[in-house]
């Protein structure tokens, strides 16, 4: 096949273009960003941020780790100051958005916090930004959070209620897109999970819902969310109800059933 592309003075024929392209995407690169390629790990740092200068300032230059497994302890422990040290949401929000320890913070378009109505009785814990969460920087936007929204109208809740009895408030685990959508692995849930502990504290639900098995493997140290939905159980201190995720119902519609029950025992104890 005819092609017109060099790269470096190699000229690449049509079938190797397509080729490339193709493993571009298996590697999870699934969308163009600017005309030309950018190497990000080839641009002068950028001045320190100015929000949360106080945090910013505390973790300046933390002593250097001698070993992988040393350097993520460190990580974790720089983590956990950082969530204990803020009061409010809004605060947490800005001191995770400043946190430099997951790299898929390079490769993301925006930090997605949470949505809904942090006073509200119930919590919905997903597992992490996808491809359109990751452009509008809000949680469970696309098909699988429509079909969220969906299942809370039907027993009379939403995010967007200002009723704290019948409103949600939506976070996931990461806050920021795994590429490709891929499942977040061990390090990144135990990095991320300082921050959601203290946006639990901080919401004071009433009530969680773990969707997943991320949820589940990051709040309980469980996993095998067929077994587990349905069935409730504590995390963060709290009762908590592990459902399927909503993009696993959209694959197998079948599963709606059980999680009209999950739902209808949810409004049980919430008294709806
Ligand atoms: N799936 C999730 O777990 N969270 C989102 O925000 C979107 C899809």
């Amino acid at each position: 096949m005819e092609s017109d592309l060099t790269w470096r003075g190699v000229e690449i024929d049509g079938w190797t273009a397509i080729a490339l392209l193709e493993w571009q995407r298996e590697m999870g690169v699934d969308e163009p960003v600017l005309d030309a390629p950018l190497d990000r790990t080839d641009l002068p740092t950028p001045p320190k941020q100015a929000i949360a200068p106080a945090i910013a300032r505390q973790e300046a230059a933390p002593p250097k780790a001698a070993s992988p497994a040393e350097a993520a302890a460190d990580a974790i422990a720089q983590a956990k100051a950082l969530a204990q040290r803020v009061a409010t949401l809004d605060q947490l929000a800005e001191a995770q958005a400043g946190f430099d320890g997951l790299d898929l913070k390079r490769g993301a378009r925006n930090f997605v916090f949470a949505d809904g109505n942090p006073a509200a009785r119930v919590m919905i814990i997903g597992e992490a930004p996808g491809e359109e969460e990751d452009a509008k920087g809000l949680p469970f936007v696309g098909r699988a959070g429509q079909l969220l929204d969906r299942m809370l109208s039907a027993i009379g809740m939403g995010r967007d209620l200002p009723d704290a009895t019948r409103a949600v408030y939506i976070a996931n685990v990461l806050k920021w897109r795994p590429p490709g959508n891929r499942r977040p692995n061990a390090d990144e849930i135990a990095l991320s999970l300082p921050f959601l502990t203290r946006q639990v504290e901080l919401a004071e639900p009433e009530i969680i819902v773990l969707m997943g098995n991320t949820p589940c493997a990051a709040a309980l140290n469980r996993e095998g969310i067929l077994r587990l939905r349905g069935n409730w159980t504590e995390a963060f201190g709290r009762p908590a109800l592990p459902m399927t995720h909503p993009a696993y119902l959209l694959r197998n519609p079948v599963a709606k059933r059980e999680a009209w029950a999950d739902l209808l025992s949810l409004a049980d104890r919430l008294g709806l």
